[in-house]
């Protein structure tokens, strides 16, 4: 075999601590608020959040060490493979090299334990005897399920009903790792209660499953609750990708030209991205290019705004980019990637210009996904297929363009638990969906009377 396909690092050097972008940013990241729009301290999160996570969400040290019972659970599938897309750059006859970081090898089947089994461990040595959390898609309640039974925790998963009815295998794969899981909204809430009685039939929203799992987890004993995406400490656990990307192609002597990942709640994407968003900081020049769906424009056209994070307003205000958090996105195939608000971090690196973002609709995702398949062999999820079909965008310029240019992708997941998505899309029942300006109008009037991130 003449030419290399994978890129394996040694378990030894799986990254022993997490980067954390806060320390390099050029202005500071404006701080969460409370209700009287005066910025919040770390007591104020200690209800929701063990101190220890806390303490990661505000500090600005560029390196945090990585606990070795956590390294020990990270190395059942890290570090990850880092491929190069042969098959898929030729059937695409483009001069660019495709690299992707496979984050599929995990037992849940996506990145997100790489930051679910560092929150089931800071809970455990906090004395936390039980989490709670939502989940859109699945992956990242079956991802917490998973990092909970290997700390011993118990798990409480409040998964969005349409993801709930289209997608019941994640649901087997949480009950496997021994925990429970329902649909969202449930009446086993106030605020669950609440929406069902104006909404009998919504098909649910992040929003509103987060606002249960936080009321479960403030009024329950020895609870907290767990974010799978969007907070600083969780895009930071999620570094490991990108350390190890850097590391992988360092091997090769290779240096990325553009950094792409999808983007529902920013950390995948951050967590590829970030240590070369930190060399972009000191001058290098890499294009990082963020993705997410036509039919949930949080980057491409929603504003930057304080807002809360879930549909209850029980959440401080986060400075992000939001369609307003009573927003309850169109049933599109993609559920993690339906989120009304975009990581603080993500939002500010876009304000400072040092990534862009692309919306794209579903058809072309699913297309996208399907050459995947074709070529490279796996399937992929569908929160996915936006950053494969992105690349190809890019490697179609690099085309016309005439430049050998280096791409650097996430494959963030596999879609074997998401195929009624590919089957959907086969029958010809999928649409594309943009989502009209009267709706953005409508749910970003919820954000009205919050104060302003202040301008940079
Ligand atoms: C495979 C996969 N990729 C991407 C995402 C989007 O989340 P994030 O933006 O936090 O990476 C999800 C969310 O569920 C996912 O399951």
């Amino acid at each position: 075999m003449s030419e290399r396909v994978k890129v394996f690092l040694d378990e030894e050097e799986i990254p022993k601590q997490w980067y954390n972008i806060q320390a390099d940013l050029p202005h500071p990241l404006p701080p969460p608020l409370g209700k009287d729009g005066k910025p919040i301290g770390p007591d104020d999160l200690a209800p929701v959040f063990p101190m220890n996570l806390i303490e990661q969400e505000v500090s600005t040290e560029r390196w945090i060490a990585i606990p070795e019972p956590v390294l020990e659970i990270l190395a059942l599938w890290r570090p990850s493979p880092l491929y190069r897309a042969r098959r898929f750059e030729q059937a695409l006859g483009t001069p660019a090299k495709i690299y992707y970081k496979h984050e599929g090898v995990s037992p849940p089947g996506s990145h997100k334990p790489n930051t679910s089994v560092a929150q089931a461990y800071y809970n455990k040595v906090f004395g936390i005897k039980r989490l709670t959390t939502e989940t859109g898609a699945g992956q990242w309640g079956s991802a917490l399920a998973f990092g909970c039974k290997l700390l011993g925790l118990e798990c409480k998963v409040y998964m969005v009903r349409i993801s709930f009815d289209q997608k019941p295998f994640r649901k087997f794969m949480m009950q496997t790792w021994g925990a429970e899981c329902v649909a969202s909204p449930s009446n086993h809430t106030k605020a669950g209660q609440a929406i069902l009685e104006q909404m009998p039939d919504t098909p649910g929203s992040l929003g509103i499953a987060i606002s249960e799992a936080i009321e479960d987890a403030v009024t329950s004993k020895d609870t907290r609750y767990s974010l799978g995406s969007v907070l600083n400490h969780v895009l930071m656990h999620q570094t490991v990708i990108g350390l190890e990307a850097k590391k992988q192609l360092e091997k090769i002597g290779v240096y990325p030209d553009v950094v792409v990942g999808c983007a529902g709640g920013g950390s995948n994407f951050a967590g590829l991205s970030f240590p070369f968003v930190c060399d972009k900081i000191s001058g290098k020049d890499v294009k990082v290019v963020a993705v997410e769906p036509t039919a949930c424009p949080t980057m491409t056209r929603a504003p930057y705004a304080y807002d809360t994070g879930d549909t209850a307003m029980m959440t401080p205000l986060l400075p992000m980019h939001s369609l307003g958090h009573t927003f309850v996105p169109p049933p599109i195939h993609a559920g993690g990637l339906r989120y009304h608000g975009m990581a603080p971090l993500v939002s500010h690196l876009l304000q400072e210009g040092l990534v862009e973002a692309r919306g794209l609709h579903q058809l072309e995702c699913y297309e996208a996904a399907v050459l995947w398949a074709h070529t490279e062999g796996f399937i992929s999820a569908p929160e996915t297929s936006h950053a494969i079909a992105a690349t190809i965008r890019e490697a179609k310029q690099a085309k016309e363009e005439g430049k050998e240019k280096t791409i650097l992708m996430n494959w963030s997941g596999h879609g074997l638990m998401d195929l009624t998505g590919y089957e959907a899309y086969f029958a010809g029942k999928l649409k594309d969906y943009e989502l009209p300006e009267e709706a953005l109008q409508a749910s970003m009037k919820s954000m009205e009377g919050f104060p302003k991130p202040p301008a940079l």
